[in-house]
């Protein structure tokens, strides 16, 4: 059975997108040639997780140079088209770093920028593998003995939110390799259904036990002793260990210390901000109310009641266990932080 997908590739002039709006219900992809089409699946989420999005910003600064020969702009034009691409989302880092990442390559043409957007993408693909390995070596020497675990993860951070593999259902796929994955407990993941839609069709593709709940049951299933490990993803990891990622799991990490079990973030060195010294400076994206007041576009609210509709919330670094990069393990509640490893204190 396949275990991966494509979430993107560059046909040469352009961007092909598996649309994870339409999923699990259908396999469609977008044809993405210009700024306004990539903007706009930025921002419905047709391609979405954060080191995605980071590849996706790349080819967007190869698809604006392309489109700025091909339509006579000037260069102030084709910069603020590709601010444009930059400025989508503001929650996950990769996507403005993807864009900086190959913008020195602008002034040698498309092909070029293409090229290094390029090497992003197969380097998530090589860190994602790495992480997945560090991260089940953590987490069975962490967990001891040799069952099967049960493993809970929110929102997706698998194939279709990276370039490939997955950072934190990465981490489940190798464990799941080595025979030791006995259920997934997926999120939902409320409002978009990132965990029931995605989440579990990757797992079921992949042939790994899994069940959906609802964000609501988390911390009871966890308080229940029903779960070894959380492994999520993350969107912004501040120098100190703080962690952004799906609104929704902070509840999580919070369940995690309560019952003395492993909160586990997966994620690229690509989501580490070092600019930022914690949590609180992480832009949270507020999403559309309508995604909160409609269900299959019949109101669920009261005419009258607004929503308040964040997309991620941030657990402090105290609250997670470790952060697994593709270039090792911190202990992040134990006092290891990014800032400390790129400082070398
Ligand atoms: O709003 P989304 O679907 O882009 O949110 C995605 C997440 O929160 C993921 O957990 C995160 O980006 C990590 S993806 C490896």
């Amino acid at each position: 059975m396949t275990t991966d997908v494509r979430t993107i590739e560059w046909t040469g002039d352009g961007l092909r997108l598996l649309d994870q709006t339409v999923l699990p219900g259908r396999v469609e992809y977008l044809t993405v040639r210009d700024v306004d089409a990539l903007v706009d699946a930025i921002r419905r989420l047709a391609v979405r997780g954060a080191p995605a999005l980071g590849v996706a910003g790349a080819f967007g600064v190869a698809l604006a140079v392309r489109q700025a020969a091909r339509e006579g702009w000037d260069d102030a034009r084709r910069d603020a088209e590709i601010a444009r691409v930059r400025a989508a989302r503001p929650t996950a880092v990769n996507l403005a770093a993807g864009v900086d990442r190959v913008l020195p390559f602008a002034a040698k043409g498309a092909d070029a920028v293409a090229a290094e957007a390029q090497a992003v993408l197969d380097e998530d693909v090589r860190g994602n593998r790495a992480i997945g390995v560090l991260g089940a070596d953590w987490i069975l020497g962490r967990t001891g003995g040799d069952r099967p675990l049960r493993v809970l993860t929110h929102c997706n951070a698998g194939a279709l939110a990276t370039a490939g593999w997955g950072t934190a259902l990465g981490v489940v796929r190798e464990l799941h390799g080595r025979g030791r994955v006995e259920t997934v407990y997926a999120d939902e993941t409320r409002p978009l259904l990132q965990g029931s839609r995605l989440t579990a069709w990757e797992l079921r593709r992949a042939g790994i036990p899994c069940v959906v709940q609802a964000d609501a049951a988390a911390p009871s299933t966890i308080l229940r002793g029903l779960v070894d490990v959380a492994v999520i993803g993350a969107d912004r990891v501040a120098a100190n260990g703080d962690t952004a990622n799906k609104i929704g799991s902070l509840g999580v990490a919070l369940a995690c210390r309560a019952a003395g079990i492993p909160f586990v973030v997966a994620a690229p060195w690509s989501t580490v901000d070092l600019a930022l010294p914690d949590g609180t400076g992480v832009p949270i994206e507020q999403r559309p109310a309508e995604e909160i007041l409609a269900w299959n576009g019949a109101p669920t609210v009261p005419d009258g009641v607004d929503a308040f509709n964040p997309a991620f919330d941030v657990t402090p670094a105290r609250l997670v266990t470790a952060l697994v990069t593709e270039t090792g393990v911190l202990e992040v509640s134990s006092g290891d932080t990014p800032r400390h490893v790129r400082s070398g204190a």
